[in-house]
């Protein structure tokens, strides 16, 4: 599977299968966990078969079910922008997720944030998580923004990769797909803000800006 595949096929799931993680799976993620943790200073950690920080009535009755695996995304509390960093190597994460048959749920509130397995320092952070496994389904597709209300560029001045990209970005998870970000080009410089700010979104920015150079395969700040 293609990244650009993994865009399209990628939708939120949050009901697992009860069957572990298969061994070359847990490999290509750990790897890639460490490899995002080299190039960005993060503390990521992948936890594998631990269900404590899902809380037991959501996990049986409520929205998820064998949610047994994740990706705590951790850093040091003084880096400037640690959530859309947090963001941006989280999808990178996902998208990788998927490539390798495994189905994902970014998890911002759902969660008990005290009880999760992850080492976090005393100057750390833990910003997020994300769920990871093999789903009951591979989730499906959500209503999504028009491409105009999502950028600064009409559609008939479109350059393709930009358009690719922002294709791209029109399919980013973001928290209660608020989807409240906006793309500008200018000159040959993408760069993705937030229309409006809450605890989420930064950890959205950084979602979108990573999807966005996902699809388009061009730099986004
Ligand atoms: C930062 C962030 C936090 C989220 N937090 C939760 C959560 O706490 N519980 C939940 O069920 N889904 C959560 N989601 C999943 C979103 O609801 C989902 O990504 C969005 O509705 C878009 O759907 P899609 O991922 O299938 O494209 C979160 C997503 C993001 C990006």
């Amino acid at each position: 599977m293609t990244l650009k595949e993994a865009i399209v096929l990628r939708h939120s799931v949050r009901k697992y299968l009860d069957k572990p993680i298969e061994a070359p799976a847990r490999e290509a993620m750990n790897r890639l966990a460490a490899e995002c943790n080299a190039e960005s200073g993060l503390h990521i950690q992948i936890i594998y078969d631990d269900s404590t920080c899902f809380p037991a009535l959501l996990a049986h009755f409520g929205m998820f079910r064998n949610a047994k695996n994740y990706i705590a995304l951790v850093g040091k509390s003084s880096v400037p922008d640690l959530s859309g960093i947090c963001g941006y190597y989280g999808q990178r994460l996902v998208l990788a997720a998927q490539q390798q048959g495994l189905n994902t749920c970014w998890i911002g509130g759902s969660y008990k944030k005290k009880k999760t397995a992850a080492e976090i320092a005393a100057d750390e952070e833990l910003i997020c998580i994300i769920a990871l496994g093999y789903g009951e389904t591979q989730g499906s597709p959500r209503r999504s923004k028009p491409m105009e209300a999502l950028c600064n560029v009409a559609d008939a001045d479109m350059p393709a990769w930009f358009r690719h990209g922002v294709m791209a970005a029109q399919l980013a998870p973001t928290a209660m797909n608020q989807q409240k970000f906006y793309i500008t080009l200018e000159g040959d410089t993408v760069t993705v803000t937030e229309t409006k700010k809450n605890a989420m979104s930064a950890i959205d920015r950084g979602i979108v800006r990573y999807q966005f150079e996902a699809g388009s395969g061009h730099r986004c700040f």
